[in-house]
C-alpha cells in the first residue's frame, strides 16, 4: 500500500483502497456517462413543454428547476450523485475510525514538539457561526467542527480523504491545487509582490495555506478557521510537511488581530459557506487588517455559464447542504465589498480556469472560479 502523505492520515489497506477506488469510478462514471443525459432531458423534453405552455424557453435557473426535479432521469442521477457523495464519506471515515485513537495519540505528540516552527491556538469558547453548525456541509457526517474524542482531529483527517475523491487526482499530491492556482494567479498579476505577513482565511487543514507558506517562504503566514478539529489537523499536518504556519481559531467575521496586521489576505472557497450576514463583515474584516497598498484576494465557486448550468450547480445546495452556495453565486460580490466598506474603485471582479480534467467535473464544465480582489 501507498504511504501516507504524513503520519496523520491512516494506513490504508485492501479493503480501504477498493472502497476508495470503488467511490471513485462511481464519481466518474457519473459524471461522463450519466449526468451528460441531463442536458438531452432538458433539450428535449422540457424545453419543448415549457414553451407549449409559456410560448418561451425557460428564463432562469429556478423555472429550469421546477421542470427538471419532475423528470425520472434527473432524478436518477441526482439519487446516484447523492449516494456516491455519502459513500465517499462512509470510505473515508472507515480507515480513520479503526485508527484513531493512535492517530490523536500521535497528533498530541506532535503539538507539544518543542521543534515545530509554527503554532496552534484554540480558543473553546468562540461562537461558532450557525452558518457553520447547523448543517453538516457537503454532508460530511459532523462537518468541520464536531469532536467525537477529546482532542480529536478526526475532521480533518475525513476531510482530506474525502475532499480528495471530489475530483479524484484534480487537488495534486498534497492537496494543494487550489492554493498554487491562487499563487499563480496572483503572481501573473503582481510579480514583484512579496508578501510579508499572509493570512488565509477558513483554511480548513491548511492545504491552501501550505501553498501560500511554500511560495513566500520570507513570510509570517497565518490560517484561520472557526473548526477546532481541523485546526488540530492543519497544524500537525503542515508541521510533518515542513511548513510553518500559524493556525488559530477565529471567526474571519471578526478577528483578534490587530488593525493593519497583513499585506495580503485570501481565502479559497471560504464565501460560499458562509451568510448573507457573514459576508460584507468578512470583507470588512480583511480591508480592517490590511496595512495601506494591502491585497484582499477571495476566490471562490463559479457561478454557471448559463441559466441550465446554474441550475446544475444548485444541486449542491439542495442535495449536498451547500446552502448559501446558490444565494452566494448570484451577489454581486463588489457591491457587496462596499457594503463591507471597500470603495469601487478598490475593487476588482476576475475569473481564474483552472485544468481539471473535465471528465471529473460533477457537472462537466468548465470551472472558472469567481476572485474578489480589493486593493487597498
Ligand atoms: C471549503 S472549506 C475551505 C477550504 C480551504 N480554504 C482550502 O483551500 O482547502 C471552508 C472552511 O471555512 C471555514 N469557515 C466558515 N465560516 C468561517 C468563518 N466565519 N470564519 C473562519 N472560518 C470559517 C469552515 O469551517 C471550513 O473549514
Amino acid at each position: 500500500m501507498a504511504k501516507p502523505l504524513h503520519p496523520f492520515l491512516p494506513e490504508l489497506q485492501h479493503d480501504d483502497v477498493a472502497r476508495l477506488d470503488f467511490v471513485k469510478s462511481l464519481r466518474r462514471f457519473l459524471s461522463t456517462r450519466v449526468l451528460p443525459g441531463n442536458a438531452k432531458v432538458y433539450e428535449q423534453r422540457v424545453i419543448p413543454r415549457f414553451r407549449a405552455t409559456h410560448g418561451r424557453e425557460p428564463a432562469t435557473r429556478d423555472e429550469i428547476r421546477a421542470e427538471m426535479v419532475r423528470e425520472p432521469y434527473y432524478q436518477l442521477w441526482s439519487a446516484l450523485q447523492r449516494r456516491s457523495q455519502e459513500m465517499l464519506w462512509e470510505a473515508a471515515i472507515e480507515p480513520i475510525q479503526r485508527e484513531l485513537p493512535e492517530l490523536i495519540k500521535k497528533a498530541n505528540a506532535a503539538v507539544n514538539r518543542p521543534d515545530r516552527r509554527g503554532s496552534l491556538r484554540l480558543n473553546p469558547d468562540l461562537p461558532l457561526p450557525a452558518y457553520n453548525t447547523e448543517m453538516d456541509i457537503h454532508i460530511q457526517p459532523g462537518g468541520y467542527h464536531h469532536e467525537w474524542a477529546n482532542d480529536d482531529i478526526a475532521a480533518g483527517a475525513i476531510y482530506e480523504i474525502g475532499v480528495g475523491m471530489y475530483m479524484p487526482d484534480a487537488w495534486g499530491a498534497e492537496g494543494d491545487y487550489l492554493g498554487q492556482l491562487a499563487v499563480a494567479n496572483f503572481r501573473r498579476a503582481w510579480p514583484d509582490r512579496k508578501p510579508r505577513r499572509i493570512l488565509d482565511m477558513g483554511c480548513t487543514i491548511g492545504s491552501s495555506t501550505t501553498a501560500w507558506a511554500r511560495a513566500f517562504p520570507e513570510a509570517e503566514v497565518h490560517g484561520i478557521d472557526v473548526g477546532a478539529p481541523v485546526l488540530r489537523y492543519a497544524h500537525v499536518r503542515s508541521e510533518a510537511l515542513g511548513v510553518p504556519i500559524h493556525f488559530s481559531q477565529q471567526n474571519a467575521e471578526a478577528t483578534e488581530f490587530e488593525p493593519g496586521s497583513f499585506d495580503l489576505v485570501v481565502s479559497q472557497i471560504l464565501i460560499h459557506e458562509t451568510s448573507l450576514r457573514a459576508m460584507p463583515r468578512i470583507f470588512a474584516e480583511s480591508r480592517r487588517l490590511l496595512a495601506p497598498g494591502g491585497l484582499m484576494i477571495h476566490m471562490d465557486i463559479p457561478r454557471g455559464a448559463n441559466p441550465f448550468k446554474q441550475f446544475m450547480h444548485d444541486w449542491e445546495s439542495y442535495n449536498n447542504n451547500e446552502g448559501f452556495a446558490r444565494f452566494m453565486t448570484g451577489l454581486d460580490l463588489e457591491a457587496v465589498a462596499v457594503e463591507g466598506g471597500w470603495q469601487k474603485d478598490e475593487l476588482s471582479v476576475e475569473r481564474v480556469i483552472p485544468n481539471y480534467d473535465k471528465s471529473q467535473m460533477a457537472y462537466g464544465d468548465e470551472y472558472p472560479y469567481t476572485v474578489l480582489i480589493g486593493n487597498r
